[in-house]
């Protein structure tokens, strides 16, 4: 079986190769052209993440890597080539896009919805039919703050936070028309906020809470330096919108990707099978809020909404305004459909503050708060 994957560098990405290497002996990485050695990447992250030496030694012989730029028409390959490609593949899993919530909507759409288009195009236009293995987010939901949301229900009467949501929600409008045009069968993955307690490392893709780091070099005066910084009660207190009995859906990427490749491995029902692939358990704004307290020398107070005269230090401290209304979110993302088919999913993984600090900015003698 020829399966290919599209953003296998990516946070996501890398940890899909490693589980659909358990299960297939090859696979075509649809990588992203001038953007660096792929094979090199994805071996840096096996080493780093403690695969096996076999592995790691067998990977240039698992991996075939095709350059491409998916925001191009034909994938910016040549047409023969294209037309071979096209021919050969069984499967083909599209985890690459844009993340940044913020980033202006047209670059957006060429990645997430363009790039979206040009891998259904690709999965059209072979001899083999390609299933195709779409990843959504389960943020398609939007704005709509409460309640719960369903893994059927796509629509968007409720707005979006941010263009990030909007641009893969055209995505998955494509996806769905699509299957329904052609009578292919697709599915959609959705997962929460992609989390891990891996340490961030300058060869490895960024975690997507990132800026909280960020958010350090800004309040801290010394530029991220932990010296000098006032006791508890003296920080500078900053306020926040978001609401306190706030909870946000933040899954664990490795356990996300070994279930969607047990998804993957179901029979498809012939139309748009859409999965949220998501943590049993929502994390606490609070916690949140904590996070940053236990990384930067502030005091965090959540308010009904942003404040219209921020200090320069809670400008700072709300530095991603495409994720601050995530702090005001009481929703929940139903996955009644993953789990009847899988059983029930505990991850063994408890996402809390140890957890976060780990992934985003490890433990230091400031962070745990020892003296
Ligand atoms: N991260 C999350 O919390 C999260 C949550 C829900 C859903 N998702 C979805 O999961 C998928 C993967 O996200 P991620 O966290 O792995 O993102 P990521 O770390 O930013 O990785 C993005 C991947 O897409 C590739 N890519 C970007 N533009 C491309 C282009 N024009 N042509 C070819 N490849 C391109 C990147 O290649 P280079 O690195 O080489 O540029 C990289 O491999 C996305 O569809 C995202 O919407 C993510």
């Amino acid at each position: 079986m020829r399966v290919a994957l599209t953003g296998a560098t990516g946070f996501l990405g890398l940890r899909l190769v490693r589980e659909l290497l358990c299960v297939h002996d090859s696979l075509t990485i649809l990588a992203h052209a001038g953007s660096g050695c792929a094979l090199g990447r994805i071996t840096r992250f096996m080493e780093l993440s403690g695969a096996p030496d076999a592995l790691v030694e067998a990977l240039p012989g698992r991996l075939h890597v095709v350059e491409t730029d998916l925001s191009r028409p034909l994938l910016g390959l040549a047409p023969a080539e294209y037309r071979r490609l096209a021919d050969e593949l069984d499967v083909i899993w599209h985890s690459a896009g844009n993340i940044n919530l913020d980033d202006d909507l047209a670059s957006l759409r060429r990645t997430n919805v363009d790039g979206t288009r040009h891998v259904l195009e690709l999965a059209a236009a072979g001899a083999g039919r390609p299933l195709v293995h779409h990843i959504g987010t389960a943020f398609v939901g939007g704005a709509r703050r409460d309640g719960v949301v369903y893994e059927d229900e796509l629509d968007d009467r409720h707005g979006f936070e941010n263009n990030y949501e909007r641009s893969k929600y055209e995505a998955e409008v494509l996806v769905r028309d699509w299957s329904r045009r052609h009578g292919r069968p697709v599915v959609v993955m959705r997962p929460s906020v992609l989390v891990t307690d891996m340490p961030p490392h300058p060869e490895l893709p960024p975690h997507p809470l990132r800026f909280l780091a960020r958010i350090v070099e800004a309040s801290l005066p010394g530029g991220g330096s932990a010296e000098g910084e006032p006791p508890p009660e003296h920080r500078p207190v900053v306020r926040l919108a978001g609401h306190p009995l706030g909870h946000l859906n933040l899954m664990p990427v490795e356990h996300a990707a070994a279930v969607m490749v047990r998804l993957a491995g179901l029979p498809p029902s012939g139309g748009a099978d859409v999965y949220h692939v998501v943590h049993d358990h929502d994390v606490a704004s609070t916690v949140l809020t904590a996070l940053v307290e236990r990384i930067a020398p502030v005091r965090v107070r959540l308010v009904d909404s942003r404040p219209d005269d921020p200090a320069p230090l809670e400008a700072a401290v709300d530095l991603y305004p495409g994720f601050t209304p995530y702090l005001s979110h009481r929703r929940r993302f139903d996955d009644t459909r993953v789990r009847s088919l899988l059983g029930p999913l505990p991850s063994g993984i408890r996402v809390g503050l140890d957890y976060l600090v780990d992934g985003v900015a490890p433990r230091t003698a400031s962070t745990t708060g020892a003296p």
